[in-house]
């Protein structure tokens, strides 16, 4: 199913594909970040038992991390807007091993009809593609216990997706970028705000961290084709694009992609961890 299936929320306009469409690049961008993640949730001192709830939690990779990391009496609830990437994350659910995981198909920013409290609330890759991310952290704190901690992961920026040394493919990745942008009338650079925007929605901030992964496998190195192939239809769809640029930008990237002895470095993950 396309992009056009997605139900684009209210708040937000968002440009990727879903779905089938769009499992390899997802599984790869898990591959990609997920050790990170796990990494920043433990050092967040999350204890097991915890109840989580994930806003935009795609093919739900990370989803299970969470579940297996706040252990059996733990509970995460993931979330996302669209049916076609829960309907993958519980095809990629092994039911046997994780029992504490559920998914629900909800917008981020209908949070407040849950009627829960939960100890932990975690976004990755999702507040980029918002309009208005501070209204989504106005409705996060009214469902997080006193005490709990809000975890957000986004790109710091897309200029920290580059080559070295610096060539074509690149310049038509961050022109792919900078239209996806117009598209979502998002803006790559909201990671610096957040500390700002925390601390005024009442947070403190517990921590914040930043990594520059390599694109060092050849898997990994795929990801960069991914990139064009989910944002393909909505360019088309919004006139960005015809199918002539696009299969033009595709040749540059694949030369990009297939000469190893340039190296890729994925956009900068950025890390931050908020106590209410
Ligand atoms: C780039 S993907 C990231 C998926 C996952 N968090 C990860 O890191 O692998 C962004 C996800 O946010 C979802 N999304 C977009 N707008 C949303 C909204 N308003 N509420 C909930 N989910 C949304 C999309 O359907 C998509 O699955």
């Amino acid at each position: 199913m396309g992009i056009s299936s997605v139900g684009i929320a209210d708040e937000s306009k968002y440009a990727i594909a879903t779905g089938m469409k769009d499992k390899e690049r997802l599984v790869i961008l898990n591959e990609i970040y997920n050790s990170s993640s796990l990494i920043f949730f433990q050092d967040c001192n999350i204890p097991k038992g915890a109840r989580v709830l994930e806003l935009g939690c795609g093919i739900g990779l990370m989803s299970q991390c969470f579940a297996l990391a706040v252990g059996d009496n733990g509970y995460v609830l993931a979330t996302d807007i669209s049916e076609d990437q829960l309907q993958l994350a519980r095809s990629l659910l092994p039911k046997e091993s994780i029992s504490n995981l559920e998914f629900r198909q909800l917008s981020a920013f209908e949070i407040d009809t849950l009627n829960q409290q939960f100890d932990v609330i975690c976004a990755r890759f999702l507040l980029v593609h918002l309009q208005n991310p501070q209204q989504l952290i106005q409705k996060i704190k009214k469902i997080l216990k006193p005490g709990g901690k809000l975890i957000i992961e986004d790109i710091t920026s897309n200029d920290t997706f580059y080559s070295f040394p610096h060539v074509k493919g690149m310049e038509a990745l961050h022109h792919l970028d900078k239209l996806q942008c117009e598209i979502q009338k998002s803006d790559d650079k909201y990671f610096a705000s957040f500390p700002d925007m925390l601390q005024k929605e009442g947070f403190t901030i517990f921590s914040i961290r930043k990594t520059q992964p390599k694109l060092d496998t050849p898997t990994k190195r795929k990801s960069i084709l991914f990139h064009l192939l989910s944002l393909k239809d909505t360019l088309i769809t919004n006139k960005k694009m015809n199918e002539e640029e696009c299969s033009q930008i595709y040749q540059k990237i694949q030369e990009l992609e297939q000469t190893p002895s340039i190296e890729i470095y994925y956009y900068e993950l950025g890390q931050i961890c908020g106590i209410f």
